[in-house]
């Protein structure tokens, strides 16, 4: 079904490895963006897995538990994997890393409607991927939240400067 002007949707979609660690947070921190922002029924944000380990499972322990203490809840979402729908629905997927950038590449087509980036375009880090912090210590999920943090809020600004741009008064 295609939307009406009125309710023009702007679909993101965080993608990492597993769906468990990184990109169920980067959905949550942007989630709660666009709710404190009172548009979360005009930006919509989900996530996905290049792999297909955790299809069904909640977010890792760890994950859940270094949002939460930041104010982000975790508990609800579950993992899945891309799928080719994403590819033709979405206008934002943002990959944590080059190698599930390169996954995501390789399977897009032409004519498909998002584009494909990294996350960390967004902001002004100098770095490129969000570590995986799936076989390290509990810092690496910290760092997580602050690369993530930093990179949805500059996403926000982009998305909205770029399709809801201020009413300009005709003169
Ligand atoms: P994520 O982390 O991609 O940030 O969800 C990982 C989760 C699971 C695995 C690797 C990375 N794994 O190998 O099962």
């Amino acid at each position: 079904m295609t939307d009406s002007p009125e309710q023009a949707k702007i679909r993101v979609l965080m993608v990492c490895l597993g769906n468990i660690c990184r990109s169920p947070t980067a959905h949550a921190v942007f989630h709660k963006i666009i709710c404190d922002n009172k548009l979360g029924s005009t930006i919509q944000v989900d996530s996905a897995g290049t792999g297909d380990w955790h299809v069904g499972e909640p977010p890792d322990p760890r994950a859940q538990q270094t949002a939460a203490s930041r104010g982000y809840d975790l508990s609800a979402l579950r993992a899945r994997q891309v799928s080719r729908e994403d590819f033709e629905r979405q206008d934002y997927i943002l990959a944590m890393d080059e190698a599930n950038l390169q996954f995501l590449r390789q399977r897009s087509r032409a004519t498909d409607k998002a584009r494909l980036q990294l996350l960390l375009q967004y902001g002004d880090s100098d770095r490129v991927a969000v570590p995986d912090p799936y076989y390290g210590g509990d810092e690496g999920f910290e760092e997580v939240l602050d690369l993530v943090e930093a990179a949805c809020t500059a996403l926000y600004a982009h998305i909205l400067a770029s399709h809801f741009p201020p009413h300009t008064p005709q003169s």
